[in-house]
């Protein structure tokens, strides 16, 4: 029978196990990855960035702010090829790590490591992605600068989506965004996870 990481990852399978066996040795060695997170690294990280991978339009420009080990921005890449993916990441010691991974997964022609801050990016994107990066008001003004006009942010936040949305009323209606929580999952039997969605009013 083949296994959930499968279905979900169809012919993407095998880059995706190496990643994972990537994430295991040297993002564990390397620190990025907490050493007791070498089990639950399918789950709780990779198949847990995907999970919003319907919400990205096909061919988007995709950036992954605070990306760290490559999280959700590798995984995202690794399952829908027609997206281009930057990966945004300050820290000289995980930009390398992301540029070792990127090469040695095959992806280096859609996939681009900017070492920088987001604040001192000036690109524009479709998607503007993010995974564990701050609270919701410094996130919105890190990354709606990088959101082209009709682009959208999302912010993989899970259980604490609705409350920091409804805390931050404000920093939307200064910016002129609508926001809302989307349940999602990368596959029936696993936990879905909430992701806050803001666009333009
Ligand atoms: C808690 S880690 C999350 C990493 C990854 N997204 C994940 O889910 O495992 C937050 C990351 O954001 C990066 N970061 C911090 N401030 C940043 C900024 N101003 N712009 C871009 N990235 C930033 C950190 O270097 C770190 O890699």
């Amino acid at each position: 029978m083949t296994s959930i990481q499968e279905q979900v990852f169809g012919a993407a399978y095998e880059s995706a196990s190496r990643y994972v066996d990537i994430l295991a040795t040297r993002g564990i060695e390397w620190g990025l990855i907490g050493p007791r997170e070498g089990d639950r690294l399918w789950e709780r990280h990779v198949l847990n960035s995907v999970a919003p991978a319907e919400l990205l339009p096909p061919g988007a420009t995709v950036a992954d702010v605070g990306s760290g080990a490559g999280l959700p921005g590798i995984p995202l890449a690794l399952l829908r090829p027609d997206l281009q993916v930057d990966l945004v990441e300050p820290l000289l010691r995980r930009a390398t790590f992301l540029t070792q991974a990127a090469e040695e997964l095959g992806l280096d022609d859609r996939v681009t490591v900017v070492r920088s801050r987001a604040e001192d990016h000036d690109r524009h994107y479709d998607v503007v992605v993010s995974r564990a990066l701050a609270p919701l008001p410094r996130l919105i003004a890190w990354c709606d600068p990088l959101r082209q006009p009709s682009g959208q942010i999302l912010a993989l936040k899970g259980q604490s989506a609705t409350d920091e949305l409804a805390g931050a009323g404000r920093d939307l209606s200064r910016r002129g965004l609508v926001g809302e929580v989307l349940t999602v999952r990368a596959h029936p039997s696993v936990e879905s996870t909430s992701v806050v969605r803001l666009r333009a009013r």
